[in-house]
């Protein structure tokens, strides 16, 4: 499915923020894993927490969705054998965690996924996993991987190469299913949903007290069942939104129920960096997550160096970071972030490729980019290539607000993963986004 989207004016009124992705998929997890009677609202109803929720359904999980809620329900066997694979589709979270998961229970299951997740790095989760005590083959450190009986170790302590809140979570999980305890350095601090989420049902986890570098500990841990979760907003699928107001003219728009994990939207502190003219209100905490409403106004951005420390908390805005630095005043430099390519698609390059589409000088190093803003209207007689990526899709729509002629995408399938009604929202809104025929 290919999308075109034409230059607009102004954009204005209020939305709710779409679910959260990556706490939705902890939900189903954790939840399962408490098997207790659950009723779950503001479950994002795509297709990456869905096909969590299908792997899990395999291994014995009783979940199921009507109308808007998610409803998890106790059952005598804990977890069995997958008499099927576990497809994870496009879903990076899914397949570390559930993965994760397994080797904790020590199941025998083979996890596969589309041709852009089997290309994705595994070995990231499997060396650790397997110093724990997991049994796990891989021909080539991708998908398919097979998991046999392990037998995790107690008190193991890891020291991660890299920041990756999947590696992380998918190492807690392991141990929360063996019923060990584990120790685990971070070089930066990631998304900590997690931990947050092991506290909230009364695990013994302690996190987030040093500054730079993060120190997660969890103990041998019997959690408390709750009968009720609340997914707060996903505040990547709000930056799409807070990004289109920003570079559209005389916008005010209103987002509702946004999580602003301290560890998730360092996108706000880079904006107001830039410029930007963002307003928090009704902050409150929900399952032990920050969430509140965002009034984003148009602004005239300037281009900004991105401090290093942050790239963790902003890494799946960087592309939507880069249309808001496409259209800013001087020069954004985006570096350290090398990671990104190694996302659902090489996003360095995607990004790169897009903006020579529109003519939008730049430089791209091997970890990172340097974008020179414009204030012409772009154009291009050329479609986008979305690399099958969501995030690069909706970015390059967005970019079509400043356009002469309109903005097309390629491939916009892949926004289903994260974002199911974004043209209706963004449309809603003010934007014209259509089916390109
Ligand atoms: C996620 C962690 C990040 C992020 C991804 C979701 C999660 O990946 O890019 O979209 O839910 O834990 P890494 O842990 O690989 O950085």
């Amino acid at each position: 499915m290919n999308l075109i989207s034409q230059e607009i004016q102004s954009m204005s009124g209020e939305v709710y923020c779409p679910g959260d992705k990556s706490i939705s998929q902890r939900i189903l997890i954790i939840g399962s894993f408490l098997n207790c009677d659950m009723e779950i609202d503001g479950f994002l109803d795509s297709e990456d927490p869905n096909s969590t929720l299908k792997a899990l359904n395999e291994i014995g999980a009783s979940i199921k969705k009507e109308q808007n809620k998610v409803f998890l329900n106790k059952r005598n066997i804990p977890f069995q054998e997958p008499s099927n694979d576990l497809d994870l589709g496009n879903s990076g979270t899914g397949a570390r965690l559930i993965l994760g998961l397994i080797a904790g229970l020590a199941l025998k299951s083979t996890i596969v996924g589309d041709s852009s997740l089997s290309n994705r790095p595994m070995l990231r989760v499997i060396k650790p996993l397997m110093e724990m005590g997991a049994n796990i083959e891989s021909s080539n450190g991708t998908l398919p991987i097979k998991t046999f009986d392990s037998r995790i170790s107690n008190n193991f302590k890891y020291d991660m190469p890299i920041a990756s809140a999947q590696v992380k979570s998918c190492l807690l999980l392991a141990a929360l299913a063996s019923k060990n305890n584990i120790k685990i350095i971070e070089p930066k601090i990631t998304r900590d949903h997690t931990e947050r989420m092991i506290d909230h049902f009364g695990g013994d986890i302690s996190f987030g007290k040093k500054e730079n570098t993060g120190e997660v500990e969890l103990k041998l841990n019997i959690l408390s069942p709750k009968s009720t979760y609340s997914v707060p907003g996903d505040f990547s699928s709000a930056a799409f939104i807070i990004v289109a107001a920003l570079i559209s003219h005389k916008s005010k728009v209103l987002i509702k129920n946004v999580g602003l994990n301290k560890t998730r939207c360092g996108l706000i502190e880079i904006l107001k960096l830039m410029g930007a003219n963002i307003d928090i209100q009704n902050q409150k905490t929900v399952s032990n997550e920050l969430v509140g409403d965002v009034i984003v106004k148009s602004s005239n951005l300037v281009g900004i160096n991105v401090p290093e420390n942050i790239i963790p908390n902003i890494i799946d805005e960087i592309p939507i970071l880069s249309i808001a630095a496409a259209f800013a005043d001087g020069t954004t430099k985006i570096s350290n972030a090398a990671e990104l390519r190694v996302k659902e698609s090489d996003r360095l390059n995607a990004i790169s490729d897009g903006l020579s589409k529109l003519n939008i000088r730049h430089q791209i190093f091997n970890d990172g980019i340097e974008i020179i803003g414009t204030k012409e209207k772009i154009d291009s007689d050329d479609m986008i290539n979305s690399f099958d990526d969501h995030r690069i899709a909706m970015s390059f729509l967005i970019a079509g607000i400043r356009s002469k002629n309109g903005i097309s995408v390629m491939n916009c399938k892949n926004i289903e993963t994260s974002f199911p009604n974004f043209m209706n929202i963004m449309n809603s809104l003010g934007m014209k986004i259509d089916e390109k025929t």
